[in-house]
């Protein structure tokens, strides 16, 4: 079969999934011209920042990609207009949060972008064009997108070049933190919809660099559900895991234990069974309660109830180590210096959407606790932002204790080094595992805290025996043991 031939690629969308995946097009086929585009203009100038280490999305290999394409054939702006009319392919990379009024609200997404990226789409494309989903969205959106581009299709009127337009499903499958490895060697890339041709032209795209057995056929639908299948999976077995954790702390077991035990079963597999402080980050959460939302209105409660418990347990994580830090601690932190190493929803990122810890920090100021928060690649408006704290004006949040805009008399300020966080601490919280909590001197640590004191290690990265020749008392998520 013939593909239609791609020469000039847009992408609406600028962010975590946009930005790396269509740098990663660009590389691999400098024959192909790939204009990003987004609204936000600090963004995109973000994107062409010439220092590299400016770039709005932090991912390890990101910078030396967008190096060797930007300038050659991949550019960042925010003329949409301009790059749909030269597009023979549009993909749609705009965020889809959960709904937070009206209909659906707090479990359907919110499709107001993606809908309105169709209609401009609509409004600009010239000749063919072939409209790529890349956001993840609920189940029979393309139908949306479709009609929206198929009242344009009847609009083209006589003299002027016909229009018209071919839907596709790509789902994007990349974790952030690995993300161009992700998009170099994925496990599958899957493409959905019903135009052979739409499929090939981008089967061809992926086909430059993805081995043709990875990349997998469907219909429209099955790879819409592929994706919110995929990541209600994986959010399923940290769900599992978290509540053996649990069970593993009351009986004397240790969960990595049990982990390994089980992972070795080839039917099981050993990924995704660390036990932690739950899933964070902008997809599982949204996708599974998008999920639940899909069930609810096909009829089918119970499937519904089902997915809606992995979303409850992971609540429920979360303030089970707030609870269990406070009944360490007497029984109180009001007053007390708490210091939270790790605010990203995982390492190698600077994404805080989701993550743990803005629960479990949220939970402690309400108890009053005056918080160090420290994470180094985070910055610390971001924590403001998430804290809630970033009403009218900012915070100076290196300026010392910002009252905290909750109910409890809690506050919090952001620390510098691990060093002057965890000074004066009665605890340390460990929330993400990045590389560097994994070799902290604890026997160095240890005498600048409040004795007693204690770590609260929820990612399991410290050396146990370590913390504890140090004089500190030891929590480790899912340790019995301990
Ligand atoms: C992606 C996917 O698209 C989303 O569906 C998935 O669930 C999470 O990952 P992500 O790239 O992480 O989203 O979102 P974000 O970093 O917020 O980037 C979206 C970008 O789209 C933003 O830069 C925003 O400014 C831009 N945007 C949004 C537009 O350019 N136009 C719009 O109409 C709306
Ligand atoms: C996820 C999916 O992995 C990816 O395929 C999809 O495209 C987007 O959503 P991401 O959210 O970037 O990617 O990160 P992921 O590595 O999946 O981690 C999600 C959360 O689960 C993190 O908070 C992480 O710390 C947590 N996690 C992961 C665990 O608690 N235990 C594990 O074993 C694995």
């Amino acid at each position: 079969m013939t593909a239609f031939p791609i020469r000039n690629i847009c992408c609406i969308g600028a962010g975590y999934v946009g930005g790396p995946t269509m740098a990663v097009i660009a590389d691999r086929c400098p024959q192909i011209q790939v204009n990003v585009v987004d609204l936000n203009e600090a963004r995109i100038a973000a994107w062409n920042d010439l220092d590299l280490s400016k770039l709005p999305v932090y991912e390890p290999g990101l910078d030396a990609v967008v190096d060797r394409a930007r300038g050659r054939n991949l550019t960042f702006s925010t003329q949409v207009d301009a790059a749909i009319a030269a597009a023979d392919m549009v993909f749609i990379s705009v965020n889809t949060p959960t709904k937070t009024k009206g209909l659906g609200a707090g479990q359907a997404s919110d499709l107001r972008w993606v809908e309105a990226c169709a209609r401009q789409v609509a409004q600009s494309a010239q000749g063919h064009t072939i409209v790529v989903e890349k956001s993840t969205l609920p189940v029979r959106t393309a139908e949306v997108v479709r009609s929206i581009l198929e009242a344009a299709q009847r609009q083209a009127v006589d003299g002027e070049l016909p229009i018209s337009f071919s839907v596709l499903s790509n789902p994007e499958f990349l974790a952030e933190g690995t993300a161009i490895r992700d998009l170099e060697s994925p496990d599958r890339v899957l493409i959905g919809g019903e135009n052979p041709v739409a499929i090939q032209s981008l089967a061809e795209i992926y086909g430059h660099w993805v081995p043709v057995e990875k990349i997998l056929l469907t219909n429209l639908w099955s790879s819409e559900l592929s994706k919110l299948t995929a990541n209600a999976f994986l959010a399923q077995r940290i769900s599992s895991i978290n509540s053996v954790a649990a069970l593993c702390e009351r009986t004397g077991a240790d969960v990595r234990e049990v982990a390994r035990a089980i992972g070795s079963d080839s039917r099981i597999g050993s990924k995704f069974l660390q036990a932690g402080p739950g899933f964070g980050g902008s997809c599982f959460q949204k996708d599974i309660l998008n999920l639940v939302y899909l069930c609810r209105h096909f009829g089918l409660p119970d499937v519904a109830d089902y997915w809606e418990n992995v979303v409850a347990l992971n609540t429920w994580q979360q303030h089970r180590i707030s609870r269990l830090v406070v009944q360490k601690l007497f029984g109180t932190v009001t007053g007390k210096r708490l210091a939270l190493l790790g605010f990203a929803f995982k390492a190698d990122t600077n994404d805080t959407r989701e993550a743990p810890a803005i629960r479990i920090a949220h939970d402690l100021l309400e108890e009053g606790a005056q918080l160090a928060i420290y994470d180094p690649k985070v910055d610390p408006q971001q924590i403001a932002f998430d804290l809630q704290l970033a009403a009218s004006s900012p915070p100076d949040v290196q300026a010392g204790p910002t009252r905290a805009a909750l109910s409890g008399e809690g506050t919090w300020w952001s620390g510098t080094s691990v060093a002057d966080t965890v000074a004066g601490a009665d605890a340390a919280l460990i929330l993400t595992e990045w590389h560097e909590f994994r070799q902290l001197d604890w026997a160095a640590l240890a005498p600048w805290m409040r004795q007693p004191a204690w770590v609260f290690d929820a990612r399991a990265v410290v050396d146990p025996e370590a913390v504890k020749s140090s004089g500190l008392m030891l929590w480790r998520v899912g340790d019995g043991a301990v």
